[in-house]
């Protein structure tokens, strides 16, 4: 393969980014990007944990999103809340710290559950884990008074009819008049500032080299993570689909939500780098209606 070949020959030869972004270029000439459907199954694991701690392992950030979600649903330490593909539960963990104590992390990654069981009962906090798809959670419908998906969870899956499940899945476990919030990425900007290619440095030891395609709607990104001691440590391509606020208006109310709003702008990290698609975010609020439309019909037939 050309590619492993080259990254053999930068390995030994030096650690500069350059050179391994120019092989990346020889790569990206020769071949057409393409993920397997079910990558998100294996991408979020230890390595994730370091290649993407700059957005998920940095408690500023973490708290700065936890603000923004406290402060755009107005919530009260009652209300029971899920969090769908939650990770290790890092949203749910500070949520705790503020006090709210009906909080279940749905996350399909077996590595980041029972991370986030360990990481939360070190603290003595109380969250439910639940290793599961966000398309089909087991978890009882209508259990639920808030739904939040953060930090760009969505638009994974190859059919589009997948993405729409989970916002089915988010619907079905909300009361009636509970709201869904989805933090994603801001595909107006993230198509503007559109880059082919990426690098970042996690301490003295990795770098993180990334290529992106536009495919249609969507991005398709090969991730390659080299480590100064044990060569490459990563080499896979993932897939999102990006989703403008008028597809997501539609798409929501087609699953019977109603009053969407959106926000844009969200922009939780420090410095003004490039974070790839958690760089900015759009997020977009809908609400369960109080009652179905079927109720109101089967109200008026009975002369009520
Ligand atoms: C970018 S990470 C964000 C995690 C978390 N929301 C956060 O902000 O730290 C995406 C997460 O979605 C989870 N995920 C992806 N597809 C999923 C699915 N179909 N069902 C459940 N979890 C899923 C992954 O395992 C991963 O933890």
């Amino acid at each position: 393969m050309v590619f492993s070949a080259s990254v053999r020959i930068l390995l030994t030869r030096s650690n500069v980014p350059l050179g391994i972004l120019k092989s990346i270029d020889i790569v990206r000439n020769v071949t057409m990007l393409k993920s397997d459907p079910n990558w998100w199954k294996h991408l979020f694991d230890h390595v994730y944990l370091v290649t993407d701690a700059r957005s998920v392992c940095d408690e500023r950030v973490t708290c700065r999103e936890v603000d923004m979600l406290e402060g755009l649903l107005a919530l009260e330490p009652s209300l029971s809340i899920v969090d769908l593909c939650g990770g290790q539960g890092r949203h749910a963990a500070e949520l705790c710290r503020r006090g709210f104590g009906n909080i279940t992390v749905v996350d399909y990654s077996d590595y980041l559950v029972q991370k986030g069981i360990e990481l939360t009962a070190s603290e003595g906090l109380m969250v439910s884990f639940v290793q599961a798809d966000a398309r089909s959670t087991g978890l009882p419908s209508g259990r639920f008074d808030i739904a939040i998906v953060m930090a760009n969870s969505f638009g994974y899956f190859h059919d589009p009819a997948d993405d729409r499940r989970v916002l089915e899945e988010a619907y079905r476990l909300l009361v009636p008049g509970g709201r869904l919030l989805l933090d994603l990425v801001d595909s107006e900007l993230a198509l503007r500032d559109f880059r082919e290619r990426s690098w970042h440095e996690i301490g003295e030891e990795i770098v993180v080299c990334r290529v992106r395609e536009l495919s249609g709607d969507s991005v398709v990104s090969r991730e390659i993570v080299m480590s100064k001691k044990e060569g490459l440590i990563r080499d896979q391509t993932y897939f999102v689909r990006l989703y403008c606020t008028e597809k997501l208006s539609e798409l929501l109310a087609g699953v019977g939500f109603e009053s969407v709003h959106t926000m844009r702008g969200f922009r939780p990290q420090d410095e003004a780098e490039d974070y790839g698609f958690l760089s900015d975010r759009l997020i977009v609020i809908a609400a369960k209606p109080t009652c179905p439309p079927l109720c109101v019909h089967e109200g008026k037939k009975g002369g009520r």
